[in-house]
């Protein structure tokens, strides 16, 4: 067992900024946010979004660093070391959610290598629908579950500072300015601004009339996008040395992470409608799908697909390593375990639990929908209580690095807010998702398609034992 003494920790306050900036920014932003958008509304969902990134996901994350920080242990022990070893079974949650999230994360990041070698061979530049349904399911997705997984695992293993710290110093600065490149392109096309304007133009009746609905899609795309409730924040900070300023730091990495995803945008939504294809109904094929078909029609599609889809495949790189880490913290500190068989283990793990996503689209979507609309607010949820009512000494750590006095008013003003406004937020958001989630099995349950997907995990099972 590790002692505090042992512990690892980041070489430098920037080192945990562009881990955490890192974890921030990935598929969320770039895979997951377009399809959001598309799906509930356009720029709709951009305001709501917004607004709830800032009334909510900032101070929300103070709840994860508060107790990260404090603590120095991982999600499970965390609750104990503050004195409240019932609450452990938030943790059993988190590290669980990050088993699912992972095990999926990195089908869909396997999707961006293949599109990344694809790009450079222009594979799928003649029928970009075709391409993507040849790659998404079967052995080929399976196979690059596992190339994914491999590098994720490589990273992870060689621990925080060496592994973790060393890379994101490099891959999140590559991402801000290949995006920066990417979107000064897009904007250059014909026809670009129609794009903008589907993005960016506020459309006040959809807004109106649809808030109900868009309100808890974005609950939990500022969750994921965050990396918000399921410890991972708590993890990375548990490995912070000294007393810095929380809210700064928290400030620059929703700040980027936004800054990020907005951008995202102004990358696509151009180009989609410059060679005239409609964002859609989306869902997750349409980057793969809608952009793919764009980059094949644009002029220099080898090098804007290459550029585009390394980008996003770097990304998917750093936050894939924070999920893990989450789950590897945890058997480092309880298990007289090292760290690279333990990487390994937890690795090989998820590994498995993903296989039936890298088979059916339908079992991803299925696990997607569970992790953002109900494991992730409901982690939060949870995280919020505990702060709000039992460890109510987070009000000193967050004044630690401000230098004020913990009874100063911003501290106290923040325990208000997570205790009412955010807690308010969190419940409604859970409680709308999972009526809309409720409402969706009952759908597919009418039309069998529940049962297919159950068949379909089933079949897929019985073939791998036979034919490993
Ligand atoms: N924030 C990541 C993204 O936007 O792709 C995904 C993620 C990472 C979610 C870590 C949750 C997490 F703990």
């Amino acid at each position: 067992m590790e002692t505090p003494s042992t512990r690892e920790h980041w070489g430098t306050r920037m080192g945990f900024i562009l881990a955490a900036v890192g974890s921030a920014v990935g598929l969320g932003n770039i895979w997951r946010f377009p399809f959001q958008v598309s799906e509930q509304g356009g720029s709709s969902f951009l305001i709501i979004y917004l607004a709830f990134i800032i009334a909510i996901g900032l101070p929300a994350m103070l709840v994860e660093f508060t107790i990260g920080r404090r603590s120095k242990r991982n999600p499970i022990n965390a609750f104990k070391k503050l004195g409240h070893g019932k609450w452990s079974f938030v943790g059993v949650i988190c590290v669980i959610t990050g088993f699912v999230i992972l095990s999926y994360y990195s089908v869909v990041a396997g999707w961006t290598l293949q599109y990344t070698a694809g790009s450079i061979t222009g594979g799928y530049f003649d029928d970009p629908a075709a391409y993507f349904g040849a790659i998404s399911e079967g052995w080929v997705a399976l196979g690059l579950h596992a190339l994914f997984m491999a590098v994720v695992i490589g990273i992870v293993a060689m621990g925080i500072e060496k592994g973790i710290e060393i890379c994101v110093k490099l891959l999140v600065p590559a991402i801000i300015l290949l995006l920066l490149m990417l979107m000064f392109y897009g904007l250059t096309l014909d026809g670009a601004m129609e794009g903008v304007e589907y993005y960016l133009a506020p459309d006040l009746e959809v807004l109106s009339e649809s808030w109900l609905e868009i309100l808890p899609a974005a609950a939990g795309q500022a969750f994921f996008t965050l990396s918000l409730g399921m410890g991972a924040m708590i993890t990375y900070s548990s490995y912070l040395a000294k007393d810095d300023d929380l809210v700064a730091d928290s400030g620059w990495i929703v700040g980027l992470d936004t800054g990020i995803a907005v951008l995202v945008g102004l990358v696509i939504f151009p180009v989609l409608f410059a060679v005239g294809i409609d964002p859609g109904e989306g869902g997750p094929g349409s980057l793969f799908i809608g952009l793919g078909g764009a980059i094949a029609e644009a002029p220099g599609s080898n090098i804007l697909g290459l550029v585009f889809f390394g980008t996003v495949l770097i990304a998917a790189v750093s936050s894939a390593i924070s999920i893990l880490e989450v789950v590897v913290s945890y058997v480092i500190d309880n298990f007289e375990v090292n760290r690279l068989p333990a990487t390994l283990g937890v690795g090989s793990l998820i590994f498995l639990v993903g296989i039936p996503t890298a088979f059916s689209q339908t079992t991803l979507t299925f696990y997607d929908g569970v992790v953002a609309d109900l494991l992730l607010p409901l982690g939060m949820a949870l995280l919020v209580v505990f702060v709000g009512w039992f460890y109510t000494d987070a009000r000193d750590e967050l004044a630690k690095g401000l230098n004020i006095a913990p009874t100063s008013w911003f501290p106290n003003a923040w325990m208000w807010h997570v205790r009412t406004v955010i807690l308010a937020a969190v419940v409604l958001a859970l409680v709308l998702n999972a009526i809309g989630a409720y409402e969706t099995f009952i759908e597919l349950l009418t039309a069998g398609e529940a049962a297919d997907v159950a068949d379909h995990v089933h079949d897929t099972a019985i073939d791998l034992i036979e034919e490993p």
